[in-house]
């Protein structure tokens, strides 16, 4: 079973860190492939907007992007993980989103798509207690799967999170259920259960 991993956050060492850590831990435990991204620290330039790839499905700039999404693509699992900035994702996310213009199914010359079915599962993080700001959150990572083939299989909300220590002391449950569903899916993975 192979899984991506992505950290869409700027920082690598926050809460939303520590949840993708965590299901990536047991993923691992359980004998998965796990690739994981720190999108804060990777490469990625904005999307030009020059629509080239429209005719090639290739991207005219040359960075880390096309080694994410090819992992992404080989994956049976990818899991985004983001917080909320002003009741968004963070920009160095939505810049990844942009940037997959080559590999989603509205461009009409993408020459890489996945060959099997992918699940994803999409994780939201935010300081304020009110869950429907990670709604927007979780559909705009949906809505990314959605144009890469991928099949949105479970949505986690955390709120009232503004630091890993709040994850820390107000979720210990989130974590743990975080940790059995990065274990559960990889055992069922490699045994080739549904
Ligand atoms: C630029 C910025 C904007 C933010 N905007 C919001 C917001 O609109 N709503 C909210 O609930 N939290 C907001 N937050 C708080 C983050 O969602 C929260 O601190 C989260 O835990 C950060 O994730 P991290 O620990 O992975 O860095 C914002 C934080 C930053 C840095």
């Amino acid at each position: 079973m192979k899984a991506t991993c992505i950290v869409g956050s700027a920082r690598s060492t926050g809460s939303t860190a520590y949840l993708i850590d965590t299901i990536t831990r047991g993923m691992r435990e359980a004998g998965a492939e796990v690739q994981k991204y720190c999108i804060g620290q990777a490469n990625i330039r904005y999307c030009l907007g020059c629509k080239k790839c429209y005719t090639d499905g290739l991207c005219v700039q040359k960075d880390d992007v096309h080694k994410i999404v090819s992992d992404i693509l080989e994956s049976d699992w990818v899991v985004i993980a983001a917080p909320s900035y002003w009741a968004d994702v963070p920009g160095q996310l939505k810049t990844f989103f942009d940037r997959n213009t080559p590999y989603g199914d509205t461009n009409p010359n993408r020459v890489l798509r996945a060959d099997k079915p992918i699940k994803g599962i999409a994780i939201a993080v935010r300081a304020g207690v009110r869950p429907q700001e990670n709604e927007l959150i979780l559909n705009a990572i949906q809505h990314y799967y959605g144009h890469l083939g991928i099949e949105t299989v479970k949505r986690i909300s955390v709120c009232e999170t503004d630091s890993l220590e709040d994850l820390l002391t107000k979720h210990p449950d989130v974590i743990e259920e975080v940790y059995e569903l990065g274990k559960n899916i990889a055992y069922k993975g490699e045994r080739n259960e549904p």
